[in-house]
């Protein structure tokens, strides 16, 4: 422990829902000292009323990760950190085209620069205190392209490269850095957390129906697919309370078996599958509007 014997303290991030909020129960569950924090204080009730019904306590904290100044008040409110999961994130769905630059940083802001920023928030306590651990939540969409979510996967893609890079220059402190790379889980980020570009619906760009027809596979055969998110707390928490740990750790079918097709120089074999997928939806998206056209012409006829 490093935190002498007394319990070793985490603090995790976007514990409103999702993996954080589950995270948060286990972690208290196996007894850590849970500082669970959320942007939004309305939605702890949530988190309250899980912790409850496992019959476990932490402690809940506004923490905007976007947000430098309370980023390291909290950190210095709560010192000695012993473990920090770096879990905040959004989603923001569109072509690369046509997303905003404001949008590709407002993910940045949250996603990478977030992490960053309460890593480094945390890492000088961690060095004083002889050690800890830090647990970066990214994706499988920062080990393969994720088309229509390319600042999305742009920003998992840096927050593994900070990962991997981090780890050897935190080892000289006792200080372990890992990240988790998991695929599809049904959580908010893939329901109500899942942000569309503001010009996603712009029938201008060369990417209308692609944006659609990509929107389309994800509601039918991407999300009701989705892993239970269960899986990826229990295992941020038996890294917690791992004695060895590897860099990193695939998480959920999908993600192990792109993984494996990567390694495997299987690449392009991927790729063809999902733009297979993309151009099936996308015709299927533009008969429906075509139907839906025609039918509403047809009505426009009947009443004339
Ligand atoms: N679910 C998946 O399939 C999947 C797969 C791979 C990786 N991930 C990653 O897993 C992490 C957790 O997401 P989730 O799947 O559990 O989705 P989620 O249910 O939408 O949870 C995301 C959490 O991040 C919080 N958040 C967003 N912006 C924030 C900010 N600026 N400051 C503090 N908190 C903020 C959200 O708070 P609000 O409620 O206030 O929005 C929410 O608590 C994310 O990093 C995501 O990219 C998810």
């Amino acid at each position: 422990m490093v935190n002498g014997d007394t319990q070793k303290r985490v603090l995790i991030t976007g514990c409103s829902s999702g993996f954080g909020l589950l995270t948060a129960v286990e972690a208290a569950k196996a007894g850590f000292d849970c500082i669970a924090t959320m942007r939004n204080m309305t939605k702890a009730d949530y988190l309250r009323g899980a912790l409850k019904q496992a019959d476990a306590g932490a402690t809940i904290e506004r923490l905007d990760v976007t947000d430098a100044e309370s980023a390291r008040e909290l950190v210095a409110k709560y010192a000695p950190i012993d473990i920090l999961v770096n879990n905040a994130g959004i989603l923001i769905m569109g072509s690369a085209l046509d997303i905003t630059e404001e949008e590709m940083r407002r993910i940045f802001e949250t996603n990478y620069f977030g992490a960053v920023r309460l890593t480094r928030a945390v890492a000088g306590q961690m060095i004083e205190a002889g050690g800890g651990l830090i647990i970066n939540v990214a994706s499988l969409a920062g080990l393969v392209g994720h088309p229509f979510n390319a600042a999305y996967a742009a920003t998992k893609h840096a927050l593994i490269g900070f990962s991997r890079s981090l780890r050897l220059e935190l080892r000289p402190f006792n200080i372990d850095v890992v990240s988790v790379e998991p695929g599809y889980h049904r959580t908010e980020i893939i329901r109500a957390n899942a942000n569309l570009t503001e010009n996603f619906y712009d029938k201008q760009s060369p990417t209308f129906e692609y944006n659609r027809g990509f929107l389309k596979l994800m509601l039918d055969e991407i999300v009701p697919r989705a892993a239970d998110a269960d899986r990826v707390a229990k295992k941020i928490v038996e890294i917690m309370q791992a004695e060895k740990r590897k860099p990193h750790y695939v998480i959920g079918k999908d993600a192990k078996w792109l993984t494996i097709a990567k390694w495997l120089g299987l690449t392009r074999y991927i790729e063809d599958r999902i733009y297979k997928y993309l151009l099936r939806a996308t015709r299927r998206e533009n008969r429906r509007a075509q139907a839906k056209k025609e039918a509403r012409g047809r009505k426009t006829e009947d009443r004339a």
